[in-house]
């Protein structure tokens, strides 16, 4: 049994803003059920303390002129161990990142490297706990400055870096490296600078034991100049170090068997009450109740990955064909005004709420036929995840973790009953609407679409096999250590 502690800035359902908080809620609690001596630490933010409930402040310290509390709880739902860092900089509304208007908090950098601090503390035991981490594992750029803290010791405990997206890397200027008090040989290429910029994502990029992202594809992508955003020849230095473990899934949180959220509960065996479902969302979405006619899904962050860009190209080009759209998501406000740009004109066909709702997402996951995914890049990807165990057709993009998830209904595939959506390759502008189109075909073939529904459903991307990698990582990580505590 090894001692863990698994920092994250977002864990569901404490609190969360996208996957990373789907994966920090679950993996967790199966390592748990591994028998590791897992403690999950996350930033006390005031939604996140209240919905921990019954909690005890276990430790008071002082860091960098801030007083610090360790709050400890259990992970709703769970017998996860759950510490919260309590300090001024995470008790005040809004997201982990961004205020309630949207705009993210200008001293993120201070508040993460704070986190980071106290993260290594912890691990350290310098609070007196009598718990001292074997292994710490670091999630995202918002941690990914404990690996570099960390290598400072002359013992420490071991390290692992999860990359759930490159694409944010926590970028600052080099006033800011200066305000943070680190370390000042990290300022240099072979660490934390990057193009005369504090990057904290190479912290764990660089000083990690092993470093893993959450699809074997990305990890490879990861390594060319295409997906890497400059970092891909650091990540082709240390590609014996870099691994892919797929992300699971909630199998009790996403299960359309018992789900308390959709109006009509179903399985594999009554599929058929599916449709009650997509009739009820028909409703909600005032959209008009059309059981025959194909209902595409979208859920997700309003930003350039999703898609958004080809989406909104491809949909006027769709609207001959008997079809609607309902799409939930907050993000950037061209793409918020595009999509209800185009259900102001189309408002028979495309509907849309611009906002955040955990209720709503499983309702659409439940009611639609078919899931939009067309990420321009994808780590791993959950929704399509959460679309195959619902028996809604993902389409999507062959990129990252979506190609590893999806398989596409080519005429082999078909016949081999290993079809599971929509899957078309390439960044030119006619790969969705051709994707779509297919689609559309499939859905006139009732028996073909039922097939696929159904091999879908019988996918299985529980934790257990994702868990069980993570350990052997874990374990790989201990030995990679050159300074081993004791
Ligand atoms: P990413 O982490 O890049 O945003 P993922 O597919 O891994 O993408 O995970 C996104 C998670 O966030 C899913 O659980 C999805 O249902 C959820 N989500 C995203 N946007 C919304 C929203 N507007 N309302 C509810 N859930 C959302
Ligand atoms: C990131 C990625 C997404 C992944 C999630 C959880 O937000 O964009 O692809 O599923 O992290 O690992």
């Amino acid at each position: 049994m090894s001692r863990i502690l698994f920092a994250t800035s977002e864990a569901y359902p404490l609190i969360k803003t996208g996957g990373l908080a789907d994966v920090a809620g679950s993996l967790p609690r199966a390592l748990r059920s591994l028998k590791q001596d897992i403690r999950l630490i996350l930033p006390a933010y005031p939604e996140a303390r209240k919905r921990m409930g019954k909690c005890k402040t276990i430790a008071e310290f002082e860091l960098d002129d801030h007083s610090i509390k360790l709050l400890q709880g259990r992970l709703p739902g769970s017998r996860v161990t759950t510490w919260l860092i309590d300090a001024t900089f995470f008790d005040r509304p809004g997201n982990p990142y961004m205020n309630e208007e949207g705009q993210i908090w200008p001293d993120n950098a201070e508040r993460f490297a704070l986190f980071s601090k106290a993260i290594c503390h912890i691990a350290m035991d310098r609070i007196g706990l009598g718990w001292q981490a074997d292994l710490v594992h670091c999630n995202d750029w918002q941690t990914a400055l404990v690996p570099a803290l960390l290598d400072q010791e002359p013992q420490r405990p071991a390290t692992l870096f999860t990359v759930h997206n490159l694409a944010y890397q926590g970028l600052f200027d080099y006033d800011t490296f200066v305000k943070l008090r680190l370390p000042a040989h990290l300022w240099q290429y072979e660490a934390l600078e990057f193009y005369n910029q504090l990057s904290f994502i190479k912290g764990g990029l660089v000083f990690a034991d092993s470093i893993s992202t959450v699809s074997p594809s990305y990890a490879e992508e990861i390594q060319r100049p295409e997906f890497g955003y400059g970092l891909d020849g650091l990540l082709r230095r240390r590609q014996q170090q870099l691994s892919g473990i797929l992300n699971g899934i909630d199998v009790d949180e996403w299960n359309p068997g018992t789900d308390p959220r959709l109006v009509q509960n179903y399985n594999r065996r009554s599929l058929a009450k599916k449709a009650v479902n997509k009739i009820a969302l028909q409703n909600y979405f005032k959209l008009p109740e059309k059981p025959e006619t194909l209902l595409f899904g979208f859920i997700g962050r309003l930003v350039e990955q999703k898609g958004l860009d080809d989406i909104l190209a491809s949909l006027p080009g769709m609207l001959e064909m008997p079809v609607q759209f309902v799409f939930l998501g907050s993000g950037q406000h061209e793409y918020e005004q595009g999509l209800r740009k185009l259900a102001n004109q189309h408002p028979n066909k495309i509907a849309v709420q611009i906002g955040y709702s955990e209720e709503l997402s499983h309702r659409i996951e439940a009611g639609t036929d078919a899931f939009l995914m067309p990420s321009t890049f994808e780590p791993c990807g959950l929704n399509q995840l959460y679309s195959l165990r619902y028996g809604t057709l993902p389409v999507v993009r062959k990129v990252g973790g979506l190609s590893d998830t999806v398989q596409d209904i080519t005429p082999k595939n078909l016949d081999n009953d290993r079809a599971t959506g929509i899957v078309f390759a390439g960044t030119t502008g006619d790969g969705l609407p051709e994707a779509l189109l297919r689609t559309q075909q499939l859905y006139q073939n009732k028996t073909r679409w039922k097939q696929v529904q159904l091999a879908a459903m019988r996918q299985d991307f529980s934790w257990q096999r994702s868990a069980q990698t993570y350990l052997e990582l874990y374990k790989t990580s201990l030995e990679r250590n050159p300074k081993p505590l004791n």
